[in-house]
Parts: C-alpha cells; sequence; structure tokens
C-alpha cells in the first residue's frame, strides 16, 4: 500500500498507508488524519477536504476537471498546488505522495 503523508500547518507529518484506488480524502478519514472533513463525501460541493499538493507531486496526478477548479475557487486560501483530496486516486506510483492541510482546516 503506497505512504502518503499529510502535513498539517505547524508541520505536523502524518505518515499512513493507504490502499490504492481510495482517494487521499478517504485514506485521512480512515487513518483520523485531523484537517480534512470532507463534509460532502467525495462529491465535489464542499471543499473541506482541500488539501496543497507538493509541487513535486503535481504532473504525477491527473489534473482538476472544471468542476474541480471551480470548487477549489471558493475553498479557502487556493494557490496554485490546490487539489479537493476526494479528486486525488491514490495509485502505487503516488507513493510517498505528499500533501498539507491549509491553516483554517487544521
Ligand atoms: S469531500 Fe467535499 S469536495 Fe471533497
Amino acid at each position: 500500500m503506497p505512504k502518503i503523508n499529510y502535513t498539517d500547518k505547524s508541520g505536523n507529518i502524518m505518515s499512513v498507508e493507504v490502499e490504492s484506488w481510495l482517494s487521499v480524502m478517504e485514506g485521512a478519514l480512515q487513518n483520523n488524519v485531523p484537517g480534512i472533513d470532507a463534509d460532502c463525501g467525495g462529491s465535489m460541493a464542499c471543499a473541506t477536504c482541500h488539501v496543497y499538493v507538493e509541487e513535486k507531486w503535481l504532473d504525477k496526478i491527473p489534473k482538476a476537471e472544471d468542476a474541480e477548479i471551480d470548487m477549489i475557487d471558493m475553498a479557502h486560501e487556493p494557490k496554485k498546488n490546490s487539489r479537493l483530496s476526494c479528486q486525488i486516486i491514490i495509485t502505487d506510483e503516488l507513493e510517498g505522495l505528499s500533501v498539507t492541510t491549509p491553516e483554517k482546516q487544521s
């Protein structure tokens, strides 16, 4: 199972193994990672799963679709590396993926 690194606003890192084909959001919920609430359950309607993806991983995950980009625009402090973690599906190639939760979600 790929290891995913979740960092909070204070720099604390939680490294957890997550089954492939789950989303980064689901991996967070299953492992009690703070800062990812996922109020809508993954239907791109809340942005409470907003994360910043470490730059080096941006090219390794599929690009955001328009609906995700629209929702990110409504998230708190969006940046160019913002993604909705419910839309990032974990594969073996994402071993070591690092994401950071925004300050307001911690
Ligand atoms: S869980 Fe609501 S947008 Fe991702």
